[in-house]
């Protein structure tokens, strides 16, 4: 019996050091802001809090009939519930964020276009600006099956981000279902890299990033949930494009991470433990090569990080190969031991910046060398991120400067629709009221209208009349 109880105790007490370890392990970022746009609640998402953005403490923003919170009507099941509601702009308006931690910033933007009896979210058409950067014109809230997550990388030296939506048509209106801001580590975005022209590129951690595609080769999707940033990473079916020579390889030892290589934020075990390969099964080397081609517009620069981990040699020393970047040669003779300091299954990237040219395709091509051994593996890829590069102008979409985008704004519409939205408006704010009530220590998230409101009723104003309402 009693060696029975020390046994559990024991093995209790292993189980609750390995999980602390494993908590203590994981990445806590110093800025990090959850929200769940429209909706009276708060919600859970992979064990992750979205706040309500009904909660704060400034009321301000329910006195504006240019603004309202949406709620499908219908719903797609398993959809998460950060995707059931919308928080909806008729005039331009913003979030405000304190940036507590000085540095690069995971931005991402969720978008879920609904249609409820009052609105289709379909029929949206706006800007978004990121402090000084265009973000998004005339954007309308991506395809129309399913969520759109748009992820920014960008540095943030400011006390605050302001993230705002602008209706870009006098008709129109601006939509919001989630927005995340995160402290990245680090070592997420290094200061130099390479072009695939031979220059070196300089303060590449203060430029601001937009993830186009974030692939994982060979293996099964990989969700928020077995990320340690909460990210996505799509299987690579839709963009490899080579018909012969490939294999798929799976690893289910242990990643060895090492100081120095790509660290579990870079890339996670989920990425690295699958890859697509050449391998010589004879005494000759295949004379193929694995392509993979990206869409991309020209005009703008794209940083395109590559994540090698060598799951598949049976030992040190076998596998040598050549990445090519846009019919570039990148890299010649690429020795992954070497690089791992001779160590198997370890992970480490590559960041190379190309100018995306007239093709509209940014080519990465994996294939056996002049040093790639027969019965060997002679060349892997285990996943690419390719980032556009904000252009000269400080815009991910179009030529036009944030100023210009904000100069271009529709003539206010007449506010003949405010009375009938006082009940509404009267009733939101109760029932905010009581929630707020319970949510009294939740981190508040505020957001704003833009001083270019000022003629229209002005928040003031609006809770005046409210209170005297109510
Ligand atoms: C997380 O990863 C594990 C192991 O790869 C997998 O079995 C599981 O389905 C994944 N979970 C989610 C939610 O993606
Ligand atoms: C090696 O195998 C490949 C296909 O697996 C075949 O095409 C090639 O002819 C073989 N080479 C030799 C020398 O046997
Ligand atoms: C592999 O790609 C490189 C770069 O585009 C090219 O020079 C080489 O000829 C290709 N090899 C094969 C077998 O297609
Ligand atoms: C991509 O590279 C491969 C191998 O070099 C080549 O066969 C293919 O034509 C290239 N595709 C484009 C669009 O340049
Ligand atoms: C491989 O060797 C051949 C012959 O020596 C040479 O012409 C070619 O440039 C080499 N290829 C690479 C990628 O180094
Ligand atoms: C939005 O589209 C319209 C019509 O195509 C165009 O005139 C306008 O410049 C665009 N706005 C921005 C900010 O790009």
């Amino acid at each position: 019996m009693e060696t029975l109880f020390t046994r559990l105790g024991f093995s209790f007490f292993l189980l609750y050091f390995l999980v602390s370890c494993d908590l203590s392990l994981s990445f806590s970022p110093v800025d990090n802001y959850l929200v769940n746009c429209g909706a009276l609640l708060d919600a859970t998402v992979d064990n992750r809090r979205f706040v309500s953005d009904s909660s704060d403490s400034s009321h301000s923003h329910l006195s504006s009939p240019q603004l309202f919170s949406l709620c499908a009507g219908t719903l797609l099941p398993g959809l998460p519930p950060i995707y059931h509601t919308a928080r909806v702009f008729k005039a331009p308006s913003k979030y405000v964020f304190d940036v507590k931690d000085p540095g690069t910033h995971m931005l991402r933007l969720h978008f879920h276009r609904f249609s409820s009896p009052q609105l289709n979210l379909a029929d949206s058409k706006f800007h978004v600006l990121v402090n000084g950067l265009v973000a998004l014109t005339n954007f309308s809230g991506g395809g129309s099956v399913g969520p759109k997550v748009i992820e920014y990388l960008l540095w943030f030296n400011s006390e605050k981000v302001e993230i705002t939506f602008l209706p870009a048509e006098k008709s129109k209106f601006a939509f919001v279902s989630a927005i995340e801001v995160i402290s990245a580590p680090k070592d997420l975005i290094l200061e130099t890299a390479q072009s695939v022209n031979g220059d070196k590129v300089e303060n590449l951690n203060k430029q601001a990033f937009e993830v186009m595609y974030r692939v994982t080769i060979g293996g099964p999707k990989v969700t928020p949930f077995n990320d340690s940033l909460w990210r996505t990473w799509l299987p690579d079916d839709d963009y490899f494009k080579s018909k012969e020579g490939s294999n798929r390889v799976y690893f289910s030892g242990r990643i060895k991470y090492q100081e120095g290589g790509a660290s579990r934020e870079v890339g996670p075990d989920n990425v690295y433990n699958s890859a697509r390969l050449i391998e010589s099964k004879n005494a000759s080397i295949p004379n193929v090569n694995l392509s993979w081609e990206f869409p991309v517009i020209e005009g703008y620069q794209y940083l395109v990080r590559l994540h090698f981990c060598d799951i598949a040699s049976i030992s040190l020393g076998l596998l040598f190969f050549n990445v090519y970047v846009n019919g570039h040669l990148a890299y010649k003779d690429l020795d992954p031991s070497a690089v791992t300091n001779y160590l198997l299954a370890s992970p480490f990237f590559v960041d190379l910046v190309v100018d995306a040219d007239h093709s509209g395709i940014v080519n990465v091509t994996v294939g056996p060398s002049n040093k790639s051994m027969a019965y060997a593996v002679d060349a892997i890829l285990n996943g690419v991120e390719i980032m556009k590069i904000s252009n000269w102008m400080g815009s991910f979409d179009g030529t036009l400067p944030a100023e210009s985008v904000l100069k271009c704004l529709p003539r206010k519409r007449r506010v003949g629709f405010l009375l009938p939205l006082i009940a509404l408006v009267c009733l939101l704010l109760s029932l905010s009221a009581i929630i707020r009530r319970r949510n009294e220590k939740v981190e508040s998230v505020l957001w704003s209208k833009l001083p270019m409101e000022v003629h229209e009723i002005s928040p003031k104003q609006g809770k005046q009349q409210l209170s005297s309402k109510v």
